[in-house]
């Protein structure tokens, strides 16, 4: 694994450079990401463009041995770009312009602001595509931020319009596909259409779910416009976006396909502080975050290009964009290092260099205080680099992990689309929930599209498949479960499964419609919770959704009102309610055990990984861990003598990690469930 930090040279006395670059150094980095915001410096209002202070920056950090990626500055439109094309801004759901005077400031769907794009990305690429310090480049910054991929501009509206057209062919088969019978919403051609808002109640749900597709392939068309341009005039450099944490406004792996890495940016505080629903878990972990969720945008984002994955953003200490930004706990910023590397990042890069004394983020720490001395990350960051050679003989390639879940964004956005009642279920908590649950168990899970390979798995979990496709033309994804469950693996289906259809209608049969073929039960009503409810079966909690099933098969548990719980046949199982997350670890652990894992309860805040033939251990509380007696035995902690890194009593906010093949108390050859290599 490379580090590196992202770095704003226009930010700084050209005098800097030079000795910014050489501290880098210092500091044991050897990539730096710049230029997505530059815009303004690069071209001004009269067409002139300067990019000779770019192509000096590079050759600075180039001199110093430093890599650069290179960001395309279009998520900065300059206000001479604005005033030129004054309808490339997008529209709120109010129909008000999101106006000029921080970034991301554009729609998607307007053509002429494409245009502009295509035309600064080509005069970039063709002036440092070929610059031997330019290793990578980065399309745009954060697709999404700010809540910036729908746009309700007349740009969107006809390009929509185009999009159904196009996707549909003719109108009646749209009003059939949508069931527009239903309250009069017939339309007479693709120019009648509105986009799905200001309603009166709720527009149709699929009306909407294909408003949300329509935003994907905006957003694909977008970054591949781009990839394009990149690929042509600069050969051999790898192509990346910083995608986010906790954000399913569109389809990540649609967008990722183009890309040969995907990259996403990490802050652990920031996430917990914005969007974790749970106040048990902010007070906890208020300091060092979750002990799953960066690990889960890892495993996910490892499943999106071929298991190449960067960390392009780091937090470095307090942030400045949640409700609170606390300070991490002493050696976070060095632990975060490790876990992206215990999951087979190739790159860690912190943000950002330097704190800003300027504009909006001044309260965003850096490895830098802004006067130029060190904050405390820099010595953390330092560290990290010293330690990283301990492992430079260890083979880093993808592994397949024994458990994938799969996680299909269509069918996350299929669930938010239509709550009626279950807003307290949220579909990607769930999901992390689930992952969380096998970390806790310490067994290694991969995150999945549904058109991935399955073969290779020993169980697959599916918390997500709502739909039976993701995209409207691949139905062939319960055809390749047969063939896995009849190969033994245990697949395990949660409530709402196949409950519609790719065009958001209850499918024939019932739910879980397709799934059906792998497991008879049928749903015949659905009944939704307040959080008061917690109905239980067996020892297991479940709360806000809950299905009635019919079926042959006699459920593994009942409810106190006689419904059952739990449906498996073989290895193929069907849970029908939403269990909370004591109820997971209960429900689990035995499937897992049975598939031949070795599921062994960490606790809260220890967790491990495997990486090669190298375990880690990461501890994020509430207690020091002896990792002594509290492992799996496929962990191989060795009997004796020192660890790699770390100690066998491990603090909050520690990594431990040792060689396997250390390991005197067992044979790990004969006994290693956790991983094996790709078929
Ligand atoms: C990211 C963004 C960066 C910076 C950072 C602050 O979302 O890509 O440009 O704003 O947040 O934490």
């Amino acid at each position: 694994m490379k580090t590196g930090v992202c770095y704003y040279p226009e930010h700084w006395p050209e005098s800097r450079w030079a000795d910014d670059a050489a501290h880098m150094k210092r500091l044991g980095l050897s990539v730096v990401r710049i230029g997505e915001f530059a815009w303004s410096r690069l071209e001004d209002a009269n067409g002139t463009l300067h990019f000779d202070w770019l192509e000096r920056a590079i050759d600075t950090l180039h001199a110093a041995e430093l890599e650069v990626v290179l960001g395309t500055p279009t998520a900065t439109p300059p206000a001479w770009l604005l005033a030129r094309h004054p309808d490339m801004l997008a529209l709120d759901e109010q129909g008000r312009p999101r106006g000029f005077g921080s970034r991301r400031h554009y729609c998607f769907s307007s053509r002429a602001y494409l245009g502009e794009c295509a035309r600064i990305v080509t005069l970039l690429a063709k002036r440092f595509g070929q610059h031997p310090g330019v290793i990578a480049w980065q399309t745009d910054n954060e697709y999404g931020c700010h809540d910036t991929v729908l746009s309700y501009s007349d740009n969107a509206l006809a390009a929509f319009r185009d999009w159904c057209a196009h996707r549909y062919t003719d109108i009646d088969a749209l009003n059939d596909a949508w069931g527009n019978v239903f309250w009069s919403m017939e339309y007479g051609s693709f120019g009648e259409l509105p986009l799905p808002v200001g309603a009166v109640t709720e527009s149709n749900p699929a009306h909407r779910l294909a408003y949300w597709r329509f935003a994907t392939d905006e957003v694909q068309q977008f970054n591949r416009m781009q990839v394009d341009i990149l690929r042509a005039h600069s050969p051999g450099r790898d192509i990346t976006h910083n995608f986010m944490g906790n954000f399913v406004e569109f389809d990540h792996h649609t967008v990722a396909a183009d890309l040969d890495i995907a990259a996403w940016d990490s802050y652990p505080l920031g996430f917990l502080a914005r969007d974790d629903a749970d106040a048990g878990d902010r007070k906890a972990y208020l300091r060092t975050g979750t002990p799953d969720n960066a690990a889960f945008h890892h495993d996910l984002y490892r499943g999106c290009c071929n298991g190449r994955w960067w960390v392009i953003e780091q937090q470095p200490g307090p942030v400045n964009w949640a409700p609170y930004n606390p300070a991490p706990l002493p050696g976070m910023v060095r632990y975060w290092g490790w876990e992206a590397f215990a999951h087979g990042a190739e790159l860690m890069s912190w943000f950002r260099w330097r704190q800003a004394p300027f504009a909006q983020e001044q309260m965003h720490t850096g490895l830098l205080l802004p006067d130029g001395s060190e904050d405390i990350a820099a010595g953390e960051v330092a560290r990290v680099n010293e330690e990283l050679p301990l492992f430079a003989d260890l083979d880093t390639a993808t592994r397949t992990a024994a458990v994938a879940l799969l996680f299909d964004y269509a069918s996350d956005r299929a669930q938010r689309t239509h709550q009626p009642g279950a807003r307290a279920h949220d579909p990607l908590s769930f999901t992390q929930d689930v992952h969380a649950t096998c970390r806790r168990l310490g067994v290694d899970i991969d995150v999945i599209s549904a058109s991935a390979d399955l073969s290779a798995y020993k169980v697959l979990l599916l918390p997500t498949s709502t739909l039976p496709t993701s995209t409207l033309d691949d139905a062939d994804l319960v055809d390749r479960l047969r063939v896995c469950a009849a190969a033994g693996t245990t697949i395990v289906l949660f409530p709402r499964t196949g409950s519609k259809t790719a065009e958001f209608s209850i499918p024939e049969g019932l739910p879980p419609g397709e799934f059906r073929r792998l497991i008879d039960v049928r749903v015949v009503r659905v009944e939704t919770l307040p959080p008061t409810e917690r109905p239980q079966a067996a020892m297991v909690t479940t709360h806000a959704w809950r299905e009635c099933i019919e079926s042959t098969l006699e459920p593994t548990a009942r409810f106190d009102d006689g419904w059952g719980f739990h449906y498996r046949d073989g290895a193929t199982h069907y849970i029908n309610a939403i269990p909370d997350r004591r109820g997971l670890l209960t429900l689990l652990e035995p499937i897992l055990s049975r598939a031949g894992l070795e599921p062994c309860d960490l606790g809260a805040g220890l967790r491990i990984r495997r990486l090669g033939e190298v375990t880690f251990a990461f501890n994020v509380g509430p207690e020091t861990v002896e990792l002594e007696g509290r492992l799996p035995a496929s962990a191989g902690l060795p009997a004796s003598g020192p660890l790699m890194i770390g100690e066998r009593m491990l603090a909050i906010g520690d990594v431990a990690a040792w060689s396997r093949l250390a390991s005197s108390s067992h044979d790990e050859a004969a006994h290693d469930p956790g991983q094996k290599p790709p078929e």
